[in-house]
Parts: structure tokens; sequence; C-alpha cells
């Protein structure tokens, strides 16, 4: 089964070819066959943060080109395909469309069967992609937009156990790096700054800390960070690489901290994980993985961490769940519409259980 996945729900206009067994229950790890990423980057670092207008803008411009590109890289015809997938939601709804709609064009074109992917979905599959990993496991979503730990139990079947109740952790990592002077995106200015720095100089809160219900809360930790920071102004290299050590070691131990209480409570309501996964953008941060490494040992489950290539927003994830849908007859008609908001909760699908065929 070959699938076309478009991603375009934030800055990165992406498209990518993906092969996957036939097998609807196990279905091993897949195949890309290509995978082309353009990210916006430069477009919005003037402005510190995605601009939405940008960024749809840049998708209608560079999206063609880049669907031309994977199937290039691919070797492959359209009519080669089985299936198209679009990132249909949740996110920006001017890129959303762009993708969408070009997906719209070419199945239509094709006659081809369409998948509209829920991104987040698209990030929880990831792990079998890669990895070929079994249901049920423990997914751990953290990007610029969501944190969010999630059980996912079959294709489509996702119970979102904790989440943020304000900030996402890539968001909170890029607004210290916007407070402390630092580039865009941030958390990788914050980490290369962390490793210098004396993560015990300031102590900064823990949110949540001991809750037994997994949730997640950054704006306390990002205002205590600001009045440090002015209390010692004007700030000094090392000040600012002190304020980020700290920083990461609140987050990691925060992180660490939810996680654990996420674990339990998946091994309450499902039993044992397959394993912990992690994925989004942030899970590229060193430092948090071994955090992760920790909480994975403890639980005495494995850890998998897909490749940071794939952990950031790309069209390989797209294709894959559109393959891992079509493969249980989860398409949708051309009127689907898109979705600025789509929780996970919210998409449709068929409970996998363990050791059972689908
Ligand atoms: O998944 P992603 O590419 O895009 C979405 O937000 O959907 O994640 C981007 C986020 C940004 O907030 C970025 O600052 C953060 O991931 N990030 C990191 C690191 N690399 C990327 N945060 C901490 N440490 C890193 N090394
Ligand atoms: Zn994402």
């Amino acid at each position: 089964m070959i699938v076309l996945g478009i991603e375009t729900t934030c800055d990165e206009t992406a498209a990518a070819v993906v092969m996957r067994d036939d097998d609807p229950g196990h279905p091993g790890p897949g195949r890309i066959l290509s995978n082309v990423v353009r990210s916006q980057n430069d477009a919005h670092a003037a402005f510190g943060g995605v601009v939405p207008e940008i960024a749809a803008r840049a998708h209608v411009e560079v999206l063609d080109g880049i669907v031309a590109q994977a199937m290039a890289d691919a070797g492959l015809g359209f009519d080669a395909l089985d299936g198209v997938a679009a990132a249909a939601g949740p996110g920006l709804i001017g890129g959303v469309i762009v993708g969408l709609t070009t997906a719209k064009a070419i199945a239509l074109v094709h006659g081809l069967p369409l998948v509209a992917v829920n991104h987040l979905e698209a990030h929880a599959l990831t792990a079998r992609l890669t990895d070929g990993l079994a249901f049920p496991y423990c997914l751990f979503l953290v990007s610029g937009g969501h944190t969010q730990i999630v059980a996912v139990t079959g294709v489509g079947a996702y119970e979102r156990l904790g989440t943020t109740m304000d900030d996402a952790v890539g968001e909170a990592f890029d607004k210290t790096a916007k407070l402390l002077g630092l580039g865009y995106p941030g958390g990788p200015e914050v980490e290369r700054a962390a490793q210098a720095g004396d993560p015990r100089r300031f102590a900064l809160p823990r949110p949540m800390q001991g809750r037994p219900q997994p949730d997640f809360s950054l704006s306390g930790l990002k205002t205590a960070l600001r009045l440090e920071a002015e209390r010692i102004a004007p700030l000094s290299e090392r000040d600012v690489s002190d304020l980020c050590a700290s920083f990461q070691q609140a987050v990691t131990d925060t992180v660490a901290d939810r996680l654990a209480a996420g674990l339990a409570l998946f091994a309450r309501r499902y039993g044992r994980a397959t394993a912990l996964v992690a994925a989004g953008g942030v899970a590229a941060n060193q430092a948090l993985r071994a955090a992760l490494r920790g909480v994975a040992e403890r639980a005495g489950i494995a850890l998998a961490v897909p490749p940071p290539a794939l952990c950031t927003d790309n069209g390989a994830m797209i294709a894959w769940a559109g393959a891992e849908r079509l493969a249980h007859g989860l398409t949708d008609g051309l009127d689907v519409a898109p979705r600025a908001r789509w929780p996970l909760g919210e998409v449709r699908g068929v409970h996998i259980l363990e050791g059972q065929p689908a």
C-alpha cells in the first residue's frame, strides 16, 4: 500500500510517499520512499513566531513543487499510489485549507481514495512507521503547539490522559528564548545556551508536581523565570546560560514527574504499555530524552523516540497515518472539511486490543 502524504498545518510545507504492508493489524515498520520538507523558519524569524497569513501564502507558493519533488524522489507516478492523505487539522486554518484542497484535487483527478488525517494522530502513529510498534502504547506528544499524554490503543483510537492547562512545552522554550534575546525557534537555542550553564543557580518551580492527574502547567514557570531575569538585569552571557540551564532542568523534572503519573494512569486503564513513545519537536532535546529514558526505565517499559526528522512536522507521518487508516477502510469524502480545532478524542477509528487481529 503506497500513500502520498501532505502536511501544511503550521510552518512546514511537506510531502512524502510511504509504503505499508497490507496486513491491517500488524504491518511492521513502513518504508519511506521520499520525504520532502521545506521549513518557513526564515519567513517568520523576524516576528519571533509563526504569522498565519505569511504561512498560508508560503504553502500556496511551494506546495505543488514539494509534491512533485516527493513523487520524483519516490520514482513513482500518481497511478502507482493507493491513496492520498493530507493533514486536515488541527492547525492554522489557511495552511490546512491549502494542503487538504491540494490532496482533494489529486484524489479527484487520479481517482484515488482521500484520507483526512488528524495531525496529532500522525505524530501518534509515527512510532509504528519507524519501530513497527504494537498497540497499546503511551504517547508523549511535546511540540510548540501541544503537550499531551495520550493512550494509543488502535488506529483512530486515542484517549488523552493529560494535557497542558496553559503553554505547551515548546512554546515555553520559545518564550524563554525570546525573553533572553535568543533566536527563533527558541528550543534549540535554549538547549545550546543551557549546555554551558548551572542548572542549580535559580530555584524555579516544578508546577503540578506530585498530582495524580497527569496535566501540565507551565505559565508559572515562565513568570518565575522572567522575574529572576528582571531581578539580575542586565544579563551577562553567563546569566543567560544559567537561566536556560535552570529553566531546562525545571522543565525536564516536571516532565518526568507528569509522565510517571501518566504511565500510572495508563496502566490502570489499559494494562501494560508496549512502550513510552515521544514525538514532537521538543523530543529533539537531549536533556528531555535523558529524562524520558529514566521515566521509561522506572516504569519497566521500552522508550521509542523516532529520529528528529520524523519527530518534527513532516509528510511521512501524514502518509503513514493515511496508509494505516486506508488499511482499515477509514477514508473520507471529497467534502471533508478542514479543521482549525480537532481534539484527538474526536477522531474516528478502530480499537485494536493487544494480540488481537483488527
Ligand atoms: O513539532 P514541531 O516541529 O512543530 C509544532 O509545534 O507542531 O515543534 C516545534 C517546537 C518549537 O517550539 C521548538 O522550539 C521546539 O519544538 N524544539 C525544541 C528543540 N528543538 C525544537 N525545544 C527544546 N529543545 C530542542 N532541542
Ligand atoms: Zn506537529
